[in-house]
């Protein structure tokens, strides 16, 4: 088993994931060039809304192919002002999800268990179907959050862990939830607080984030742009400890896995 605490996101600020930062100043992004589009029928997409996104809009590449550190880190930063240290973790454990030393695809890092887990916001269960592609069903239960305001917040997102984790362990009596799962799903939620709203706040239009889960697509024609400052752990780690505050979240038992390989091979 690798050392549980690499994901733990109270001890992110620990990590010594030294890379350097890029300059936090905006770059000239041709955003005609970047254009939403779907993907066609050969392009490849996989269980992340974030990284879809960016492949929709050509910061990736637009068939979710020959991805890689540099390529990942280049496209969060003119997609998303995302700075290198948050983003450098997850694609090294997302290489473990392909044999492929190079490179993997949007659709490899599905793997159950690598970084996928269960009690998603957007996406159904590994053992209950589908675990790739949008589900309005489990959407719902972040759609009406925070009702009576226009806005989602750390409050409502970790309202919206808890309900998530609530539901589906009465939907998969076999479910993953160990603090693993629990830090990568804080962690993506701060994300989408932070990529359609303000990093430092962590209020983001709903508008902008139902556009970004239900359609893959940066919604710029609604209003939105990159957000103006870097989101890096000095950002992100005071909402994640906010949200999962608020997520009242407990265990379901068992020992943090991280699945090594596309055959599911762990220690
Ligand atoms: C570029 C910025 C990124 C953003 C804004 C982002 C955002 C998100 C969000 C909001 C989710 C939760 C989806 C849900 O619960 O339904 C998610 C899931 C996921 N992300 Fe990302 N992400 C980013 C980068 C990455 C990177 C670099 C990797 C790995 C290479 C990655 C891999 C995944 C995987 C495998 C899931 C599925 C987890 C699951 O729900 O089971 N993401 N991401
Ligand atoms: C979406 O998730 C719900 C709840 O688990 C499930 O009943 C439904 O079949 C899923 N829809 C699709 C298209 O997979
Ligand atoms: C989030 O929004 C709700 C509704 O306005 C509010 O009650 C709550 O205090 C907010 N949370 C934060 C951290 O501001
Ligand atoms: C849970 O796991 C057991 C043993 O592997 C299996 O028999 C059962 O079908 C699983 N249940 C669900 C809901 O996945
Ligand atoms: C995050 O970015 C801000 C602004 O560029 C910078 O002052 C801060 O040192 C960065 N934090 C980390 C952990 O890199
Ligand atoms: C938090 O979870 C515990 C254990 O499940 C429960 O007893 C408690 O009532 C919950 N509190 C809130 C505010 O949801």
């Amino acid at each position: 088993m690798i050392t549980k605490s690499l994901l733990l996101p109270f001890c992110t600020v620990a990590l010594a994931f030294v890379v350097k930062a890029t300059d936090g100043s905006a770059p000239t992004i041709d955003w005609d060039a970047h254009q939403w589009m779907a993907p066609g029928p050969n392009d490849l997409r996989g269980p992340c809304p974030g990284l879809n996104t960016l492949a929709n809009h050509g910061f990736l590449p637009r068939d979710g192919r020959d991805l890689d550190m540099s390529v990942i880190l280049d496209a969060g930063f003119k997609g998303y002002n995302m700075q290198p240290d948050l983003l450098a973790s997850a694609v090294k454990i997302a290489f473990l999800t392909t044999e492929d030393p190079f490179s993997f695809t949007l659709d490899d890092i599905k793997v159950h268990g690598n970084i996928e887990h269960d009690a998603s916001l957007s996406r159904n269960d590994f053992a209950l179907g589908d675990n790739v592609h949008f589900n309005e069903t489990i959407f719902t239960t972040l759609a009406n959050s925070n009702p009576g305001v226009d806005y989602y917040n750390t409050t409502s997102a970790g309202q919206v862990m808890h309900r998530r984790l609530a539901d589906d362990e009465i939907a998969n009596p076999n479910i993953t939830n160990t603090d693993k799962e629990f830090s990568i799903r804080s962690g993506e939620s701060a994300f989408y607080l932070s990529v359609m709203g303000d990093p430092i706040t962590g209020v983001a239009p709903k508008k902008f984030v139902q556009i970004f889960f239900r359609e893959e697509r940066l919604p710029i024609a609604e209003g939105w742009h990159r957000p103006e400052t870097p989101i890096n752990q000095s950002t992100l780690v005071p909402l994640i400890i906010d949200i999962a505050s608020a997520s009242n979240w407990t265990s379901s038992g068992g020992c943090p896995v991280i699945v090594l390989g596309p055959d599911g091979s762990h220690f």
